[in-house]
């Protein structure tokens, strides 16, 4: 894993936005595996920037999300389906039927995991963006997750409930569960970008680079993955 240490929010989001750029610019019809949460929302304001004074075209971009609540429909402001679309989706000129996020009010949970899986197989993506849970997770691949896990429904760990009550009006709002893309799925993709940034990741960052692969901290297993960046600014880089 290559890490990498910016100045601050601003830069990580730069970088990671250069390369997503790129990307797209040499192959039009990439497939991007996105996120959602406050980490990558300056990545996705440069994107959005970028599209309108320079042109880069999304049109034939397919992207996949990580995960969804259970129990929230696309149209709720909470979901993570609503999030995209307005953080992103919406300003740039993709075709809203090229984004895949799991249906959170899935009448049938296997069936809606097995329908994931068999996207992500069908979609190989180019890059995988993922944020860092306080607690180690990526996606909502809580700790002790098994590596090999693909699409399921998880139980939302206490800190992670607590991390996201930010966004609802009280933590009693926050769903208890939510759809996930599994580690093993994840770890498909030919690159991988993990940022982090602030004090509040940068305990969770310092024991991450220490490369014991151990899934008591989810993210580590990306020391497995040849081709992973881990962006940082210097307040989440603060403990290395
Ligand atoms: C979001 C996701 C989560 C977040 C992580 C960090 O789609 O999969 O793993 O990336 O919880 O969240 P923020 O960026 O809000 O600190």
């Amino acid at each position: 894993m290559k890490t990498i240490i910016t100045n601050d929010y601003e830069d990580m989001s730069e970088k990671a936005a250069q390369i997503i750029i790129e990307t797209v610019k040499e192959k039009p019809n990439a497939v991007l595996g996105l996120a959602t949460g406050a980490t990558p929302m300056g990545l996705y304001r440069r994107l959005v920037a970028d599209h309108k004074e320079m042109g880069t075209s999304y049109k034939y971009v397919r992207t996949i999300n990580l995960d969804e609540y259970v129990g929230l429909t696309k149209v709720n402001p909470q979901s993570y389906a609503y999030f995209m679309y307005e953080n992103l989706f919406c300003h740039i000129d993709i075709a809203l039927k090229n984004t895949y996020i799991e249906n959170g009010t899935a009448l049938d949970s296997m069936i809606e995991c097995k329908r994931y899986d068999k996207m992500l197989n069908k979609l190989p993506r180019d890059i995988q963006l993922l944020g860092l849970g306080s607690n180690g997770h990526i996606a909502f691949n809580e700790p002790y997750t098994s590596f090999s896990s693909t699409t399921h429904i998880v139980n939302l760990a206490e800190n992670t409930i607590k991390d996201n009550a930010i966004y609802f009006d009280n933590i009693e709002q926050v769903p208890r569960q939510a759809y996930t893309m599994g580690i093993k799925s994840i770890m498909k993709a030919k690159q991988i970008i993990i940022l982090a940034s602030g004090f509040k990741k940068a305990e969770i960052v310092s024991k991450l680079v220490q490369g014991n692969v151990d899934s008591a901290l989810p993210a580590s297993i990306l020391h497995n993955h040849c081709n992973c960046i881990l962006i940082l600014d210097k307040e989440a880089a603060s403990k290395l």
